[in-house]
This record gives C-alpha cells, structure tokens and sequence, in this order.
C-alpha cells in the first residue's frame, strides 16, 4: 500500500515537472490545441457532408445540389488539410523543443553532480536514457499525446453527434464502449510494467556496447570476443524476450478491442439497417451514422493503443526526470567563503575516508598532515595507499567523513567549490583527453589562452616537439579520449594543460610515469620550473622525482607512515626504506 503510494507520488512528481518543461511554450500549446479542435470539429462534419450529399444530393436526383454539396465536401477537405497541416507542425515542434530543453537540463544537471553518483549509476546507462528514454518521449509528445487528444475529441464529438442522430443506436454504441475501456485499464498497467523492464535491459545492453566497444584492443589483444558474443547475446535475449511478453499484452488488448469494437458496429448496422428498411431513417442518416460509429469505434481503439504507448512514455519520462531529482552531494556551501590568496597552505587533519561502496575499508585513516605554501611534497606508498584518493578529497570530488581539510586556514567544504577547484592543477593518473583539437585539449582549462601562451606550456611539457611533427600541429584532430598519441604523449599533453590553467598548487598523480627515461628528465626540469613557486603534490614510483622534493609522505592503509626528507626516511622508515631499494619503480 505505502509502496504503491510511494510510486504514485514519484510519479506525480514526474508529471508535474513535465509540465513544468511545457510551460515555457503555452502560446505553441495553445496554436496545437486550437489546431487541434479545429481538425476534430471538421472531420465530424464530413459526417453531415455525407448525409446531405446521399439525402439531398443522391436522393433528389438534382445535379445541381449534388454539385453544390460536392463543393462545401471539397471545401471541408481543404479546411481539414491546412488544419491538420497547423497541428502537425506545431505538435511536433513541441515536442521536439521540450525533448531538446529537458535533454539539456539533464545533462546540465549531471556535469555538476558529485563524482560518486557515476560509480553507482554506470555513466552508459545514463547515456542511454539520455537518448533512448528522450527518443521515446519524443514521439510521444511530438505525436502519440496529439494522437490520444484528437481521439479523445472525436469520441465526445462522435458520441454527441450519434445521440443528436438517432438516440436508439447510440445507446447501443455506448452500452459498448465500457467493453472496450475495462480491457484498456487492465491490460494497460501490465504493458506500463514491461515497458520499463524492456527499456531498462536495453539501456544495459547499451552499456554493454559502449563498454567492449571503448576496450576493443583489450577485447581482441585476449581473444575474449566468443564470450562478449555470448553474453551479449544473452543480454539482447532478455531484451527480447521482454519486449515479446510486452508486444504479447498489448497485441491481445489492440486484437480485443477491434473486435469488440467491429462486432458493436456490426450490430448497429443491422438495428439500422432494420429501420432504414422499415423507413424510420434515412439511407444518409444511417451512412452518417456509421461514419460516427467508426469514427468513435477507432477513436477508442485508438486510445487503447495509444495508452500503452502513453504509459511507456511515462515511464521513460520517469526514469530520466528521476536523473534531474538526483541531489547533488557536493555543492558550494549557501554562504561561502571569501578565499584570501592562495599561497598553497594546505593543513588536513585528522582525516578519515572511506568511499561509500565499501564503506568499511578506510580508504584515508587518521590522517594529518599540514602542507606549506610553496613546498614540493611527494606522497609515495604502496598501490592502495590512498595517494589518489587524497588528491580526490583535496578537489572535493569527495566529502570526508571525518577531519578536515583546510585551505589557508579555511575548510574547504566552506569554500564556494569553483573557487576551490580554480586554485589547482591537477594531472590525473590517467590522463583524459577528450574529442577535438590538440589546442582544444590544452587549452581545457583556461579557453582564452593565446597561441603563444599554448606554444610556451606545451614547450615546459616538452610536447611541442611532437606537436609539431604531427600532421597539422597543434590543429591535428584527436579521436575520442585521445586516441591517435601514444601513452607519453598523453601524459605531456595533460601536463601541458595543468601548466596552462596556471594555479597555485599543482597536483600530480604519476604525471611522468608513462615516459621515457630521457623526455622523463626533460620534463622533470621543467617541472622543476614550475613548482619553485608553486605548491606541488607530486606522487611518483620513481627514486629521482621523489628524492628532489622537499619533504616525503610515506602513506600506507590510508595513513601517514612516515615524513621527512629522502635521507631522514631512508633511516626512520623500513617502507620507504625498501621502496628505494626498490627503486621505488615497482609497487
Ligand atoms: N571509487 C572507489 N570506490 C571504492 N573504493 C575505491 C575507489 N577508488 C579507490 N578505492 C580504494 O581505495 C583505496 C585507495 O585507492 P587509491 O586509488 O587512493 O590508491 P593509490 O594509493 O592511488 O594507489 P596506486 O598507487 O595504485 O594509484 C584502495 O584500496 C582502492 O581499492
Ligand atoms: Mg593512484
């Protein structure tokens, strides 16, 4: 009962705030629906056409009225042609508008949402709802919702009409149309269910696509292709198999509805036809009246299809309005604030994290740590530390649990986050490139950087070398995610780029790893450069990054080991110590 009510709720919920999306455009909702009645009003008068051309035009034997009433049929055809013509134009730009605002509404909304929310929501599956769930609102606002109005109207119309035709049979008409709602309520809700499990299997399917598709070297490099082929097939099986129990329901609800509503008109043509026979109407009255009766017998038939599609279409509405009531967890406080300068003072205490899917590991265990302006600290530890993490807390992709994390004296949750985020550059792990331009890519952080300014970050990257031996420099196009550069050139582009946004503190999350020894030492020296006066948190495997820091973080299990310079840990610390006997290379 509470569960039901719940849905009904989110439901509403849904409704409401698709109308919200509608409001913006009522004028063009008003044009639709004028439009709409109009058709509506002339298509029930080519009823009256029909019974004045066969009583009067027929009937008479008169040539002339025959011709005249031709011509007020001819006119009413051009009447419905232009209305139709207004209702269709503006029916569909509609709801290819309020497709387009909301598809925009969503995506502004997720871009800014906290990164948590992707690792439980597959991004993919977003993606999907974001195109196929929006395609199928699409056609329902654009088409099926004008469809189900105009029925709706000619039903009223056609009922009215047939009441002020003959009242015997209309009644006759009526006692059948509970027989034709009744299968609609109750086989509507069934098809409603399966159309959401239909959409939800494809979604995966979808993912599923997106994900082997953006492995594909991985895929082949293990010859795994004969089991993504089986699994896929499995998915798409489902898929199917779903959609046959939904195509099932409602073929059976559209094959009930036909026949009851044939089987009604049937009748009405033998009552009628008794009394046209028996002279009580007109041959034009009856041929109206059929008119009528099919005009409302698919009228209804009509609705019931429609319905399914319409409660499909809620469905979908549902699941990606549900994207927009995501509460963002991370959010600019509502009274930030003001950030002094930044010089790069950085003190965490006390800090303890774990990431809400395991939220019994620790992933940052009572850590503190005070990092001063200027200073260039290595974090290092074995993989699992927690290094990358810390950098996620620092840029608040995270909120911590426990403890703070304080800039110039300020917890950076009181801080209004675009602030936050402005006073770092940071290289990630795996650097992301996305579709476009080399120069595109570089200047992500900073768009109105000059050609020069470019050139000049790119050159302290020691990636103008290769820049310019590529076909067309810094205009040459990437494929997605950078595709077409190798894992080092990757990796110079993003310091590039971190170097380009010119922030106090640096962040770099093995920004060198992926290099050579030689281009490796080159941009070793020109990070060099660059943090002299800067903050810089720098984690690294290898011994030469580390050991030119000014101090060293051992961090292991998510806390802090061990802290001080190369040779003070190379005594003090039996991790660090066999990490440099390592070479620090391998973790
Ligand atoms: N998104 C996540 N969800 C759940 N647990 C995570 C997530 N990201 C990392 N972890 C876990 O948190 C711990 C710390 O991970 P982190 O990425 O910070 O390690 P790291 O020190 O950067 O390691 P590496 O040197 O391999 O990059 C690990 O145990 C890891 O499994
Ligand atoms: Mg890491």
């Amino acid at each position: 009962m509470t569960n039901s009510a719940e849905k009904n709720k989110i439901h509403w919920q849904a409704v409401r705030q698709a109308a919200q999306f509608i409001s913006p455009y009522r004028l063009q909702v008003l044009y639709s629906l004028i439009a709409l009645l109009f058709t509506a009003a002339v298509m029930l008068s080519l009823g009256q056409g029909i019974r004045l051309l066969i009583d009067q035009g027929f009937a008479t034997q008169s040539k002339e009225l025959l011709g005249q009433y031709v011509t007020i049929f001819l006119l009413l055809v051009v009447a419905l042609a232009t209305g139709t013509f207004t209702r269709y134009y503006w029916v569909t730009w509609l709801g290819e508008r309020v497709i387009a605002d909301i598809r925009s509404a969503v995506f502004n909304h997720l871009i800014y949402l906290h990164p948590g929310f992707f690792e439980a929501n597959r991004s993919l599956e977003i993606q999907s709802r974001l195109t196929a769930d929006l395609t199928l609102l699409q056609t329902v606002i654009g088409s099926s919702v004008s469809f189900a109005l105009r029925n709706l109207i000619m039903m009223v119309g056609g009922i009215v009409w047939l009441f002020l035709t003959n009242v015997k049979l209309a009644s006759l008409v009526v006692v059948c149309v509970p027989l034709v709602v009744v299968p609609i309520l109750i086989y509507g809700k069934r098809v409603r269910q399966l159309s959401r499990q239909s959409q939800d299997k494809i979604a995966v399917v979808g993912a599923y696509v997106g994900e082997i598709l953006g492995q594909i070297k991985t895929v082949q490099a293990y010859n795994h292709q004969l089991i993504d082929q089986q699994r896929f097939q499995a998915q798409v099986e489902e898929a199917f198999e779903v959609a046959k129990k939904r195509t099932q329901q409602r073929a059976f609800l559209i094959t009930l509805v036909i026949t009851l509503v044939m089987s009604a008109i049937g009748l009405m043509l033998w009552v009628g036809g008794i009394d046209v026979i028996e002279g009580q109407i007109s041959s034009g009255e009856l041929a109206a009246f059929v008119f009528y009766s099919i005009i409302v017998g698919s009228a209804v038939a009509s609705i019931s299809e429609v319905i399914g599609e319409l409660q499909r279409a809620a469905g979908a509405a549902e699941r990606t309005l549900e994207l927009l009531q995501t509460a963002n967890l991370i959010q600019s406080p509502d009274n930030p604030l003001p950030l002094p300068q930044v010089l790069g003072n950085i003190s965490i205490e006390q800090l303890s994290f774990a990431y809400s899917s395991r939220p019994e590991v620790l992933a940052i265990d009572q850590l503190t740590l005070t990092i001063k302006a200027g200073e260039t600290l290595a974090l290092v530890g074995p993989s699992g530390a927690g290094k990358s993490t810390l950098f996620d807390l620092l840029l608040r992709f995270f909120d911590v649990q426990f403890g703070s994390i304080k800039l110039e004296g300020i917890d950076i949750r009181q801080l209004n986050l675009f602030d936050l985020r402005r006073c770092f550059a940071f290289v990630s792990q795996n650097p992301a490139l996305f579709f476009g331009t080399i120069k595109d890519n570089l200047r992500y952080g900073r768009p109105d950087a000059t050609d020069e300014e470019i050139q000049n970050a790119a050159q302290a990257a020691y990636a103008h070398h290769f820049i310019t031996q590529l076909p067309q420099g810094y205009d040459t196009h990437l494929g997605d995610a950078g595709l077409g550069l190798s894992g080092g050139q990757k990796q110079r582009l993003a310091i590039a780029r971190a170097l380009l946004t010119d922030a106090p503190i640096l962040l770099l999350d093995e920004a060198t790893s992926a290099l050579d020894a030689q281009s490796e030492y080159w941009v070793q020296q020109a990070l060099q450069q660059l943090m002299r006066n800067r903050t810089t948190l720098i984690i690294a495997h290898r011994l030469a990054t580390v050991q030119s820091a000014d101090r060293i973080a051992v961090m292991n299990h998510g806390h802090l080991e061990a802290l001080g310079t190369h040779s003070e840990l190379l005594q003090s610390s039996p991790l660090y110590a066999q990490l440099a006997m390592l070479q620090l290379q391998s973790n």
